[in-house]
């Protein structure tokens, strides 16, 4: 690791894969006795939300997933320390523009050859014919990814389920 304690991590990918969703179940617990966590609206631009795993803090920065919006995703990447890519593993014919995003992300000249860690969430995994992680993981070619450490889990942003394991990673590979 490299011993950072305080991460910016960027959360990308496709619009409806879930992002703004997972951001709200990773938040500490809201002291009021009513803790709504109302459903997600599509993100208008980003906005920056907070979560802790394994002593790091971490900024995660939420940015909008929508077509006309990706070409913002690059602004970002010079901040970063760490990447979690979100992936609706339900949505089979999208998985293939999940792909092509992923693959411009890592070869952008902003992140190619930097050893970012990059959680990959195969999410939405309690939706009908949700692929398996590995499944998801040869959709989108993670094998040929040599530059980077990454991981891929199952999540699911509305129970939570797989996020605290998933984070926990990348918690590891940045202290
Ligand atoms: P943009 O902001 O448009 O880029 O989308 P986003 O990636 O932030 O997606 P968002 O969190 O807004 O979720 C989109 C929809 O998917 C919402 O209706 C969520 O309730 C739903 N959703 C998110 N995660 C899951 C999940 O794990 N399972 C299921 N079944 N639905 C989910
Ligand atoms: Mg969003």
């Amino acid at each position: 690791g490299r011993g950072r304690t305080d991460v910016t991590v960027l959360v990308l990918g496709l619009d409806n894969s879930g992002k703004t969703t997972l951001l709200a179940a990773l938040r500490p617990p809201d002291p009021r006795p009513h803790d709504p966590r109302p459903h997600a609206a599509p993100t208008v631009g980003h906005s920056v939300d907070h979560f802790t795993s394994g002593g790091v803090s971490f900024s995660a920065w939420d940015v909008s997933g929508a077509a006309r919006h990706r070409a913002l995703w690059e602004r970002h990447y010079r901040a970063a320390h760490a990447i979690i890519f979100v992936v609706d593993s339900a949505d089979h014919l999208r998985l293939v523009v999940a792909r092509e995003e992923l693959e411009l992300l890592v070869s952008h000249p902003d992140m190619c050859g930097r050893r970012l860690p990059l959680l990959v969430l195969a999410n939405k995994s309690d939706a009908p014919h949700a692929l398996a992680p590995m499944q998801v993981a040869a959709a989108l070619g993670l094998e040929r990814i040599t530059d980077k450490p990454w991981h891929i889990c199952a999540s699911c942003a509305l129970s939570g389920a797989g996020l605290a394991d998933g984070v926990a990673w990348l918690a590891r590979q940045v202290r």
